[in-house]
């Protein structure tokens, strides 16, 4: 597997990657836009902070992409849809830096209302002189938080130690959120922007919130409102606040990003009461350790084909969930692993049923773990847990789930129905202690079985000899039987019995097995 590290990173990130056997890590962030294009193909994984755009244009170029590491939060640099559809698997690292761009929103609110550069520029050109550096306090003033997120909740409960009052808008979000940080809420963003002597975002940049602080907003805002964004270009519109500088309307504004990064030409720069950093929120030395230890461990789990908590494109998981998961996902991917190498026929339905404990937890990514079993032994490499679902929409295929409390023996079943034009196939499993996998049922047999990578799987008359002469026919082909087990059904005079065997069983020595008189079908599943 090769990873380009396109951006700055951490080197105890790129230490991370290199711990990885088999996997070699080019570090270039030098490349221009048309340099990158060229080597793109070669790779399987980028890492890349938010100045490189992973758009259609790279996607058309990037035929062995698997994984786009974001070393950082905000992911409005990449296409989500263009990764989904392809099954190219987006994660970032949402938690590693927000401290830092919570501390650096607080400097910027700071530096802009104590007029800290001004002063600190005209003390360094050997200027003694305080006269019109007159700041103001922040004690007993009204913040208002736009996006009470992960930024924006850390940014309300340091400044409430300021004694500051915190109101916020952000309909995305319940009431008890609000209550959590000591927040009062402002149903409409106009009575946030009416109340509040500053105002911050930390809003995501949406066709919604981009230009969400305009011309309107400053029309209706206090005179002498002093702004922070710290979180996206655009979220507060630049010629509007440039205009509302201009008229006296905002006092100060503290601003760590522009449109169209890197962007020295914005005319916020012309302001000397306005603070500038070069997108700096995210850059301290403890959130970029953070931030490259946790996307080299993202990108390699991902390339090997494992859930990560952060994947951008799947169902958000915390790692605690994630690792009780674990082995439901490993036993949905095994149970649908069965369908394609025990049956051929197109598939129009599949229903899923959740027992026992899984009734009260989330299952959806346990769905997509079934799905990607299924479709991963016809379609092979291209088949992930981000385009599983997808995949099984362009086919055609109505999947569905219910969930029941009760799962009979068990504390916890899966079953599978999976419906064709002409038939029905089922296979349930269940996960005992801590990981120990069974497979329960296979088309109403019922079994006990532990799945292992080799298992050969047969159907036939339930007369005496059956399991003989299968058994011969292996030790013939120099196939020895690590576990066996039988399960009949009466009614038909039919059994079906369950090998684990110790290798692959080729084509020639099922066609011998299949010849057997009076065996229906004998299939090689491979785990
Ligand atoms: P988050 O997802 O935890 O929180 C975002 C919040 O915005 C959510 O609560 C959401 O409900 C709210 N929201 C979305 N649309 C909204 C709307 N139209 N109106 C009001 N609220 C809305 O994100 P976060 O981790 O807190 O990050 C916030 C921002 O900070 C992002 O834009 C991120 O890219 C940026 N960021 C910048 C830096 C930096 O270096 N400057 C560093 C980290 C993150
Ligand atoms: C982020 O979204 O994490 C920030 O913008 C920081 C960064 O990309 O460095």
């Amino acid at each position: 597997m090769k990873i380009l590290v396109a951006e700055k990173i951490s080197q105890k990130g790129i230490e991370a990657l290199l711990q990885e056997k088999n996997v070699s890590v080019d570090v270039h962030t030098d490349y221009t836009r048309e340099q990158l294009l060229e080597v793109i193909e070669n790779y399987d994984a980028i890492i890349v902070r938010s100045v490189t755009k992973v758009n259609e244009e790279l996607y058309e170029k990037a035929k062995k992409l698997k994984v786009v590491g974001r070393a950082g939060n905000g992911v409005d640099n990449i296409d989500m849809k263009g990764a989904t559809k392809r099954g190219i698997i987006v994660v970032n690292t949402p938690e590693a830096n927000t401290v830092s761009a919570a501390e650096h929103t607080i400097g910027l609110m700071l530096s802009s209302c104590r007029n800290i550069p001004k002063a600190n520029n005209r003390i360094k050109g050997r200027v003694w002189d305080r006269s019109d550096l007159k700041g103001t306090e922040l004690r007993g003033k009204t913040l208002g938080i736009v996006g009470l997120g992960r930024i924006g909740s850390l940014v309300a409960t340091r400044m409430q130690s300021f004694r500051m009052k915190v109101i916020a808008y952000d309909p995305y979000i319940t009431d008890a959120r609000f209550q959590k940080f000591g927040v009062e809420k402002k149903e409409k963003l106009e009575d946030l922007v009416r109340e509040a002597d500053f105002i911050t975002v930390h809003t995501p940049k949406t066709e919604e919130t981009l230009g969400m602080i305009g011309k309107d907003q400053f029309k209706i805002a206090k005179k002498g409102v002093r702004v922070v964004n710290c979180a996206r270009g655009g979220i507060i519109d630049e010629e509007s606040l440039a205009e509302a500088l201009r008229d006296g309307i905002v006092a100060s504004a503290g601003i760590d990003v522009l449109v169209g990064e890197p962007n020295t030409t914005s005319p916020l720069l012309d302001f000397d009461n306005v603070v500038n950093t070069p997108h700096l929120g995210a850059d301290t030395f403890e959130a970029q350790d953070n931030v490259g230890v946790t996307i080299a461990h993202e990108v390699l789990s991902a390339l090997r084909g494992e859930m990560v908590p952060n994947a951008v494109n799947l169902p958000t998981l915390a790692r605690q969930e994630l690792e009780e998961l674990k082995s439901y996902l490993k036993l949905g991917e095994t149970l649908g692993k069965h369908y394609h190498q025990l049956e051929k026929d197109p598939i129009e339905k599949v229903e899923i049923s959740y027992s026992g404990e899984l009734a009260s937890m989330e299952t959806s990514t346990i769905t997509l773990a079934l799905l990607k079993g299924i479709f991963e032994t016809i379609l092979k490499e291209r088949v992930n847990y981000v385009n599983a679902r997808l995949i099984a929409k362009n086919r055609g295929v109505d999947v569905t789930e219910s969930k029941h409390s009760a799962a009979g023996n068990y504390l916890n079943l899966i079953q599978l129905k999976i419906s064709s034009k002409n038939k029905t196939f089922t296979v349930s499993g269940t996960v005992l202690g801590k990981g120990d996998l069974r497979i329960t049922e296979v088309n109403g047999y019922e079994f006990d079985v532990s799945p292992s990578n080799n298992m050969l799987v047969a159907e036939y008359i339930d007369k005496p000899g059956m399991i003989g002469q299968i058994g011969t026919l292996l030790g013939a082909s120099k196939i020895n039987i690590a576990t066996m087990q039988v399960s009949r059904n009466c009614h038909v005079d039919r059994a079906m019995m369950i090998l684990s065997v110790d290798c692959e069983v080729c084509k020639d020595s099922l066609k011998m097995m299949n010849g057997v008189e009076g065996v229906f079908n004998v299939s090689f599943i491979k785990l």
